[in-house]
């Protein structure tokens, strides 16, 4: 699952579940595995030692495991020479980028044929874990007990910049320092960081992203949701920004694939890069998950993404111009509506509550206790219910307006348009870069889209109570005698941002009165406001809670101090083990743990916006041509776990018993979405592309099975 990279703020005033964990559940440090987990591994089929999975002076599993970016994805090196593997969909805007209609790579994929066909992708890191180390007597130290808030900020900050110094090694590492168990313990990791990262090869969506909004969050699933990228350094091996002069990585280890398959109960583990959790969430905060915040971000999305969609349908052009932000809205949109729905269905407030309701007691069984934590449960109830929900919807209504519309966003992605009192021209470098930079941001985009989707932001401000608004609406009414529509064909039509023409002109003659008069940048800086106003008061909502919060934490580990508490996801590596299973979605209903080739086909729509087969590969399919790939003339493509992931686990490995690759995690499943702040062990399962239809996409369909030459594949 790929982590949102949206402004997520959600209230989240975090607890911790103390239920006895089944071993499939949590998203475990790899650092302490051998005192925690190693033994349930072990009961679950691990063949490998600890030291074998985590070793910081000898090369071990955890160095084939990266994180990309700052932890949108994970990835995986699965060959001698670099080779990288992780999702379609962390791939996807970097193929975007490369494409255009007449070569589009998200249509038809993207194969390297030999390294220097590979494509350097500008901004693209990752991230290789070096080691990890408790810091928390370092950090917490001079913080003495009693401490206001803002000096023991002022505080750990201090304390974290002097170990990051300490530790980086002149800048040779990047340091990264967390807080745990909100607050109450801090980790150091050491990572180093490649940048020279290039596209080596990516299926076409129709493989990629088969089944597209429609099939994601969902099983039985048939999508090949995977990339390959491979991972340059300079000649000496160290880290090097792009240069035709850049060598390919030789890995500490890679993963080897295997190529057996997989049967019911078989070990699993993934490894990988986890975003966020709620896992310590109360029972009011879930309530107003699913009555405030959740609405808020689902309304927001009902009446703009749609308008998008249509549109994406017309043309090639329109459809590569939003593909990208689209994917990740409806991706989260779609989420939030099952996370409300698992929320429900699973009583996860009334689990939550009986839990308080422990922790309460056990509480009052002790003065120390009371003095301690006695007003922790009544702190965050109070906050909860203080939440403004109109305050709440103000904040995702702009935040979404603002990057759902290409051109609206434009005053804060182009930098430079805005002239100051004195300036009257600017110059021909000046233009001509604001002008290619202006194309680059709009490519693709389509009018009257556009209009369409501004329109849809106003009216759905217009619903709020004025006070929530933007501050747009006298302006509308007086310029424009309150007709939205008009409104928002002005904004596209005549701002200068709107048109290139319009744009154009501005730059010619730039006025500061002009700038600040205009449809587009009155809309965009009242929406901005609101978002900072919101942000503002939800921000201190939540400081005031901080405490509360950390208390809260430390109460539960007290109480729960005889057994680990996993700590919540927070982009830190992680391992979550577990078997291949099946599941029973709803009573009387079973899903079975794989899927195959027939599927792609029953699902198959010819023309259709998701369902459409390629070509090439539906020939494979009625051939059964699954050559090495196949047994019995079935070809598996996925399979389910019941690892415990999240967001930012995108791309993870999935892997077996010996340490060989089986799979690469994709999803999450719909009736589980409430698995942010609950794990359910019935239910909850991974969604994993099988590391054999991946072979077979890359070597039959692609014709690239020279890649396969580098990796070490156990048939
Ligand atoms: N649900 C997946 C995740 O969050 C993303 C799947 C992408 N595919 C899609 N059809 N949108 O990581």
């Amino acid at each position: 699952m790929k982590k949102f990279l949206l402004f997520v703020f959600l209230a989240v005033f975090c607890t911790k579940m103390f239920a006895i964990n089944p071993p499939d559940e949590g998203m475990w440090l790899p650092m302490f595995i051998k005192d925690y987990n190693y033994s349930d591994m072990k009961k679950l089929g691990l063949k490998l030692t600890p030291e074998q999975m985590y070793d910081i002076n000898h090369s071990s599993l955890k160095d084939a495991i990266v994180q990309l970016g700052n932890g949108f994805c994970t990835g995986e090196v699965i060959s001698k020479d670099g080779l990288m593997l992780t999702n379609h969909h962390c791939g996807y805007s970097f193929i975007v980028e490369h494409s255009t209609v007449e070569n589009d790579y998200l249509k038809n994929g993207f194969w390297a044929m030999k390294k220097s066909e590979e494509l350097p992708n500008e901004g693209l890191t990752v991230n290789f874990l070096v080691r990890m180390e408790d810091v928390t007597k370092a950090v917490l130290d001079s913080v003495l007990p009693g401490t206001s808030e803002v000096k023991r900020d002022k505080q750990i900050n201090a304390a974290i910049s002097k170990l990051k110094k300490a530790n980086s090694d002149n800048g040779k590492y990047t340091v990264v320092i967390k807080p745990f168990y909100e607050g109450n313990e801090y980790y150091m990791f050491i990572y180093i960081t490649y940048k020279d990262i290039r596209l080596v090869g990516a299926p076409p969506s129709g493989i990629g992203k088969f089944g597209g909004e429609t099939d994601n969050w969902i099983w039985p699933r048939h999508t090949g949701d995977f990339c390959l990228f491979r991972i340059y350094t300079a000649p000496d091996g160290s880290p090097a920004t792009y240069s035709p002069d850049n060598i390919p990585l030789q890995p500490k280890h890679y993963l080897p694939i295997n190529l057996q398959g997989i049967k019911k109960g078989d070990y699993a583990m993934v490894w990988g890069y986890p975003g966020t959790t709620d896992r310590f969430m109360t029972s009011y905060e879930v309530d107003n998950t699913i009555k405030i915040d959740n609405p808020a971000f689902i309304e927001a999305c009902d009446v703009i993404l749609p308008v998008i969609r249509e549109a994406m349908k017309k043309s090639d052009a329109i459809k590569l111009g939003y593909a990208d932000h689209f994917a990740s809205f409806a991706n989260s949109w779609k989420n939030k509506q099952g996370e409300t729905a698992s929320l429900k269905r699973l009583k996860v407030a009334e689990k939550k509550a009986i839990q308080e309701k422990i922790l309460a007691s056990w509480i009052q069984q002790d003065s120390t206790r009371i003095a301690k934590y006695g007003n922790v449960l009544s702190e965050i109830e109070t906050a909860c219910k203080n939440v403004n929900s109109n305050a709440v919807k103000s904040f995702w209504y702009a935040n979404i307006a603002l990057v759902t519309s290409k051109t609206l966003i434009l005053p804060f992605k182009l930098k430079g348009v805005k002239p100051n009192k004195k300036e009257k021209k600017y110059s021909e470098e000046k233009i001509n870069t604001l002008l290619t930079n202006y194309d680059k941001l709009m490519e693709g985009t389509d009018p009257a889209t556009e209009e369409k989707v501004i329109l849809a932001t106003v009216e759905l401000f217009k619903k709020l109570p004025t006070e929530y608004q933007p501050e747009i609406f006298a302006y509308i009414n007086k310029e424009y005698k309150g007709d939205l529509k008009l409104f928002a064909s002005d904004i596209i039509n005549k701002s200068l941002y709107g048109r290139r023409a319009n744009f154009e002109k501005f730059l010619e003659k730039p006025s500061l009165k002009v700038y600040e008069n205009d449809p587009l940048v009155r809309y965009f800086v009242a929406i901005f406001q609101c978002i900072i106003k919101e942000e503002n008061a939800i921000n201190e909502t939540k400081n005031s809670l901080e405490l509360a919060r950390r208390n809260y934490i430390a109460a539960l580990k007290e109480m729960s101090a005889d057994k680990p508490l996993y700590p919540d996801a927070n982009s830190t590596m992680r391992v979550t083990y577990g078997q291949v299973l099946d599941y029973y979605p709803v009573d009387g209903m079973h899903y079975e743990y794989f899927t195959t080739h027939e599927g792609i086909l029953e699902k198959e729509i010819p023309g259709d916006f998701e369902f459409d087969v390629p070509v090439k590969l539906k020939e494979l399919i009625t051939n059964k041509d699954f050559g090495r790939y196949g047994k019995d003339d079935v070809l598996s493509v996925c399979f389910i776990s019941n690892n415990d992931i999240t967001g930012g686990n995108s791309g993870s490995p999935v892997i077996n018993a010996n340490g060989e690759l089986i799979g690469c995690a994709f999803d999450g499943n719909w009736e589980a979405l409430s698995s942010n702040i609950i794990f359910n062990e019935k239910l909850q399962r991974c969604i994993c592309v099988d590391a054999r239809y991946i072979l077979f996409i890359i070597d039959k369909f692609a014709g690239a099975g020279y890649l396969l030459d580098e990796m070490t594949i156990i048939q």
